[in-house]
């Protein structure tokens, strides 16, 4: 991609469907007993990868077109041996949740993902689901492929999560549909609540009590329909791109704003950013509203610890806000970005020194001195979220900004340069 200076961003759009939300339908609806209809799904290769993975295991799930899916319940014990490996892609959710529902199931089963998962730590699932009397074995490293054995029972747990990790929560709470007794997870800082809300929302039992989410095996799920908002982290890269670019006023439609994801807003308000929240309101058990963003001056701050974990998908967005912001941006407590798709921490610091920006990589975040920001060329190491940062970097840079290997954007937003273009990018896939 190659993304240009741009002389202001306008218009009213939406954003495509939120990623975790269509993993976790697909998940569900498949579970359920009953049929599940879905508006608003993610059609990018992530939840795809979760689509395809429950199609090889025999659930029928239609593709209606436009985010529109129809999905045939099997029911908790219905699911059927996969003929090969179950292969999930650059998908962490995908592989993480489904090893939590594979091992409850009375067949062996086999996780394969692409070049980036292989390398993501896994042994953060693994462990706790030992102990729940799963038998799943990763590599030496403690990485995929992940070879899921059938047993006879699982047990319930109370787990204390040494971090805070939704992945991790939703693995445990799904195993524990499986288990005997009481699965408890306890986090140390809130993370996205969509299983527990969703589970909610298919009629399961979930109490949650301060930072505990427990629930009882031995339920069922019972299908509803689902409306997926619009995804808040594909919103983030407008809300940075509207306010670093004079005279933009943009509005994104029916992005969820449920309050365990909503840190990127909180951190840009308090950057001094623009931002209102129009029409609030609850679909589907999720909170939804238009967010309306328009130019301004952002200042540097030091980003508040309890913060981090609820925009941790936003941050290499939030790193280029901070690069256009008058003074420092302090990120600390931000340690798992070293293990998303690419070491987010590493791949922003040296994205940015390559356009000239001060950003000095910290063990756990980063320090940032806003001012010029040059043009130049990037790596996207293979990293959606990654490549389009340095989209909205070039916006105001001093020159073009090159983002090498963006095929990945299709991972979570494959619709993304088109729609920058339609709101004012100067920007042109390569
Ligand atoms: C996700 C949880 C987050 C996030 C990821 C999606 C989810 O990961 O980074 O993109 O859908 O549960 P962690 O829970 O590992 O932080």
């Amino acid at each position: 991609m190659i993304s240009s200076p741009s002389k202001g961003l306008t218009g009213k759009f939406r954003v495509p469907g939120d990623k975790s939300i269509s993993h976790r339908s697909v998940m569900l609806g498949s579970l359920a007993e009953g049929i599940t209809e879905v508006t608003g799904f993610l059609e990018a290769e992530d939840a795809l990868a979760t689509l395809k993975t429950f199609q090889s295991m025999g659930v029928n799930i239609e593709r209606l077109g436009e985010g529109k899916l129809r999905i045939h319940g099997v029911g908790l014990h219905g699911l059927q041996a996969p003929e090969g490996d179950l292969y999930v892609g650059n998908s962490g959710t995908s592989m993480r949740l489904l090893s939590g529902i594979l091992a409850g199931q009375k067949f062996d089963s086999v996780l394969t993902g692409d070049n980036s998962l292989t390398k993501r730590p896994m042994r953060r699932v693994l462990d706790p689901l030992a102990v729940m009397g799963a038998n799943v074995k990763s590599t030496e490293a403690g990485t995929s492929p992940l070879h899921i054995s059938k047993s006879d029972s699982l047990s319930g747990i109370r787990y204390e999560m040494p971090m805070g990790s939704a992945q991790v929560k939703s693995c445990l709470l799904l195993a524990g549909l499986y288990a005997e007794g009481t699965t408890t997870v306890v986090e140390p800082a809130v993370t996205r609540d969509h299983t527990e809300q969703m589970l909610r929302g298919f009629g399961y039992d979930v109490k949650t009590k301060g930072n505990e989410a427990s629930l009882k095996g031995g339920g069922r799920l019972t299908a509803i329909p689902i409306d997926v908002p619009a995804d808040i982290s594909s919103a983030a890269f407008f809300l940075v791109a509207a306010s670093i670019t004079p005279n933009s006023d943009i509005t994104l439609e029916h992005v969820g704003i449920n309050p365990t994801r909503t840190g990127v807003i909180d951190i840009l308000l308090a950057m001094g950013a623009d931002i209102q929240l129009l029409n609030e309101r609850t679909v589907g058990g999720e909170k939804v509203a238009d967010i309306r963003v328009k130019s301004s001056q952002l200042q540097g701050i030091h980003v508040p610890d309890n913060l981090v974990a609820l925009a941790i998908d936003e941050f290499p967005v939030l790193f280029v806000a901070a690069a256009y912001a008058k003074g420092e941006t302090i990120v600390t407590g931000a340690e798992e970005l070293r293990v998303k798709e690419s070491d987010r921490i590493q791949t922003m610091a040296d994205g940015l020194q390559a356009l000239g920006v001060d950003a000095q990589a910290t063990p756990d975040g980063m320090v940032i001195k806003g001012g010029v920001v040059n043009g130049g060329a990037i790596e996207s190491f293979d990293d959606h979220r990654i490549a389009m940062a340095f989209a909205v970097a070039g916006l105001q840079s001093q020159g073009e900004v090159t983002i090498n290997n963006c095929e990945n954007v299709s991972t979570s937003f494959p619709s993304f340069v088109n729609l920058a273009s339609s709101c004012g990018f100067n920007i042109a896939a390569q």
